[in-house]
């Protein structure tokens, strides 16, 4: 097995170490990759600062190009990209070919946002002093980008920080998280077959404790994180850096007495339980009405005890295991500190090596671990309220804020949902984890700051600037 070359201001290359890649449900080596020297760290800063000029000025067509030539490439490597997910990351295999598909969207969504962003004309003569004066206002790369991304989705919250600076014209170092490297680097593989000027993309795989002088380094004024809660360490230690945090959650769905019962019993089930719970918009609180509570319960645990849970390789599979065995030992700790602590365990909540039988609470105290911090695990928590305003009470006492989900039929709690809940997506008729990538998305509180979604987040890379024209007659 051969070790796979990082890639180096967009050239293959090997380093002075090994990250040795696990697969997680069968514990075997999926492969090696090569890690960045000290040298070859500075070499792909150095590469990302001299040529940032010259990647703010591409043409609009150029970096539409190479985005539109990433698309089409993800969707023909569809299967082989989705056995690496899977090989690295243990998410399964259908999950997997959708995470692809989201990419091959991803990249193709920033193609069609770089042709389209044109600027803004504003007219300053609304007030005297304005007259003959028109101000043009464009976009400029806030400067080279530190991506920081995590080990849920190895491909497509890369995608999210790699498409939209180059839509916008600046260069990126993209650290993969040290589980799941391998995705990243065909996704390097593939960058490099573009015109994109060299040193406009590095991916550098390497262990989280390697990173500081990256985070530090003033060449990159923009870092794009999406992780657990250490992202808030990064604002301490880089103040001075413009900084997004996309920071996960324990999100909620509500179901009130007006829900389909059954739609949402079954999304809940699943979307608490894919990917083992590994996502950051995943169900792991349940605010049920009292007038359904009993009902609904019941057929929620019904469809927990469906899903198919096990190897991550059979197509049929929903959960599969979690990202190593540390994970699962944590989470079933948790599930066992409720209980001890007065929760109910309805089902599931056994562990199996890296595996845990998807679990269901209920009446869990407001401090347990498992209703106040994020679980990421395949974990749901239900609790009775006696009305939508207790549900939506309870929704805006945690901590967090990234999506809410609101199951009901009723357009008038929808808009109130909209109005109050203190997050930064409501999902209206079904879970949480609903996400389409064009979607500006990122959480308040300590979910986080900024936006992702391609459009949001090439805003965020950018900043305004402003010509104004003197002696204009409109
Ligand atoms: C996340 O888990 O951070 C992202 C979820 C998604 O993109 O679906």
């Amino acid at each position: 097995m051969s070790t796979r070359p990082f890639w180096l201001a967009g050239a293959a290359a090997t380093g002075d170490d090994e990250i040795t890649v696990t697969d997680p449900y069968t514990g075997k080596v999926t492969g090696t990759v090569a890690v960045p020297s000290t040298a070859q760290i500075e070499q792909a800063v150095a590469a990302a600062d001299s040529v940032s000029a010259q990647a703010a000025a591409l043409p609009a067509y150029v970096r539409a190009e190479a985005l539109m030539h990433v698309s089409r490439r993800l969707a023909e490597r569809t299967e082989e990209i989705a056995d690496i997910i899977t090989a690295e990351s243990g998410k399964p295999v259908k999950w997997a070919r959708g995470e692809v598909g989201r990419a091959v969207s991803v990249f193709r969504l920033a193609a069609e946002e770089a042709r389209r962003d044109s600027g803004e004309l504003q007219r300053l003569d609304t007030d005297a002093g304005g007259t003959g004066r028109i101000a043009m206002i464009r976009r400029v790369p806030k400067g080279p980008v530190l991506g920081i991304a995590p080990f849920n989705f190895p491909l497509n919250l890369v995608a999210h920080k790699v498409a939209p600076a180059i839509a916008v014209g600046a260069p990126i170092i993209l650290k993969p998280a040290p589980a799941t490297p391998m995705t990243a680097l065909v996704l390097g593989e593939i960058l490099a077959e573009t015109d994109l000027p060299r040193g406009m993309v590095s991916v550098l795989p390497m262990p989280n404790e390697r990173a500081a002088a990256l985070i530090t380094d003033p060449r990159l004024p923009v870092i794009s994180f999406t992780g657990g809660q250490f992202g808030w360490e990064l604002q301490r230690t880089a103040p001075h850096k413009h900084i997004t945090l996309e920071l996960g959650g324990n999100a909620a769905a509500v179901v009130l007495a007006d829900a389909d019962l059954d739609w949402a019993a079954r999304r809940i089930a699943l979307f608490g339980n894919n990917q083992a719970g590994q996502v950051c918009i995943g169900v792991q609180r349940v605010i049920v009405e009292d007038a359904v509570y009993d009902e609904f319960v019941d057929q929620l645990v019904r469809r927990v005890e469906e899903l198919p849970t096990g190897d991550p390789r059979d197509p049929a599979t929903e959960v599969g295991p979690m990202i190593n065995e540390e994970a699962a030992v944590r989470v079933a700790a948790w599930v066992e500190e409720a209980v001890k602590e007065g929760a109910l365990l309805l089902t599931g909540g056994k562990r199996d090596g890296v595996t845990l039988a998807p679990a269901v609470l209920a009446d869990a105290p407001a401090n347990a671990k498992v209703v106040r911090e994020e679980v990421f695990g395949p974990v749901l928590v239900v609790s009775r309220v006696s009305d939508v305003d207790q549900a939506f009470a309870e929704v805006n006492s945690g901590d967090f804020g990234l999506q809410t989900g609101v199951f009901t039929r009723d357009l008038q709690v929808a808009f109130r949902a909209h109005r109050e809940l203190e997050v930064g997506g409501v999902i209206i008729g079904d879970v949480p984890t609903f996400r389409a990538d064009q979607m500006p998305y990122g959480g308040v509180k300590k979910s986080g700051v900024g936006k992702e979604g391609v459009r949001p987040a090439m805003d965020d890379l950018t900043y305004e600037r402003v010509m104004v024209m003197t002696g204009v007659d409109l």
